[in-house]
């Protein structure tokens, strides 16, 4: 395996942040990473860099995996088990397994980064979240290099959460994610605004109308970030109780929201960020993105440091105005 010294980050998060590892190497199969993780087991992983903001260089070994393929078992009836290696692009798997008419996904397209993380802070759009297909994922124990398969209880899914998010931070690393999707009756799930909007001309949408809509959804509102760095959603929707939710809906009747429970309710944090006029606004090589007050962007030269100021600007903000804490979605490094 070959070593690379000081290697620039900025093609490897989708923030587009320059930032250099000290070393780097790829690994292409299961052994390799085996190998690196019996040599050293405090090392960096990188997957898509789709979730993370860059705030200084990488001392740690940064492992980037590139483990690819996918494998079907179709031994069911009317499901599928699809097994994806972990350094499989998340979109471009979401669109093959649409290609052979496997359902379950398509709400899920054009999310950026890799199969291998998704399961990290359970990906969801649009009314979807990986746990409801997820049946198991294999993963890597650094402290031993025992492969150890999670089943979808295992991983304590919630929203934007899971147990790699907390007990077992750092100590496994995912090798293989397998979904169980649908091949004849099809579930879908069309309840978003956006989306029975978009397809109401359609009797019966088949899944690729669906991923057709979301692509179309997430184009008019999310910056592409070949075009332009972002990390999509900065912060967590946050959740508030309902003494917090009448208090604010008293003052603010047209405030958007989600019930979650009897006692809880989540609010747009978009929404609260726009109320606090950061919308499309601009600061030097960082922004609020103009379509979605969630999304923090790039605008070319921005260090990870200027972009995280941005945010805790915005933290603070959102504070004083509603008395919420924001909390960040993305993995500040
Ligand atoms: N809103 C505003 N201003 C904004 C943005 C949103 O007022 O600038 C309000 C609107 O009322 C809108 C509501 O917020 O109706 C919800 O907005 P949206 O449907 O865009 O969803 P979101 O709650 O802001 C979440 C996810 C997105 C996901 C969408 C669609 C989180 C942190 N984000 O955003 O995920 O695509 O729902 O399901 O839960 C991501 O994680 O990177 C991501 C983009």
């Amino acid at each position: 395996m070959n070593i690379q010294e000081n290697i620039s980050l900025k093609k490897y998060n989708t923030f587009g942040i320059e930032a250099k590892a000290k070393r780097f190497v790829t690994v292409n199969t299961v052994k390799e990473l085996n190998e690196i993780i019996s040599l050293e087991k405090d090392v960096f992983l990188l997957g898509g860099g789709s979730n993370m903001l860059l705030t200084s260089n990488i001392k740690k070994l940064v492992v980037h995996i590139n483990l690819k393929g996918i494998i079907v078992n179709d031994t069911l009836k009317d499901e599928v088990l699809v097994t994806a290696e972990a350094g499989e692009n998340w979109h471009e798997f979401v669109l093959w397994c649409i290609s052979q008419n496997y359902g379950g996904l398509e709400n899920l397209s054009l999310i950026p980064g890799n199969v291998g993380t998704s399961p990290i802070q359970n990906i969801g759009a649009y009314g979807v979240e990986i746990k409801d297909t997820f049946h198991q994922l294999e993963a890597l124990e650094i402290k031993t290099g025992n492969i150890k398969t999670f089943k979808n209880e295992d991983c304590d899914f919630g929203y934007r959460n899971s147990i790699f998010k907390n007990e077992l931070k750092n100590k496994y690393i995912i090798i293989n994610v397998t979904f169980k999707l649908t091949k004849n009756k099809h579930k879908t799930n069309t309840s978003y605004g956006a989306i029975s909007t978009l397809l109401q001309h359609k009797e019966a949408p088949t899944i690729k109308d669906i991923s057709n809509a979301v692509i179309q959804i997430r184009q008019s509102k999310l910056p592409d970030p070949k075009e332009i760095g972002n990390s999509g959603s900065f912060f967590k929707n946050p959740i508030i109780d309902a003494i917090s939710f009448n208090t604010l809906k008293e003052k603010y009747p047209k405030i958007p929201y989600y019930v979650v429970s009897d006692t809880e309710f989540k609010i747009p944090a978009g929404w609260l960020i726009e109320q606090c006029g950061f919308k499309g606004k601009r600061f030097g090589n960082t922004g609020v993105h103009s379509k979605q007050a969630l999304v923090l962007v790039n605008y070319g030269n921005a260090t990870g440091q200027e972009i995280y100021s941005l945010a805790e600007k915005i933290q603070k903000k959102v504070k004083t105005i509603f008395n919420i804490d924001l909390a960040i979605e993305v993995n500040i490094i």
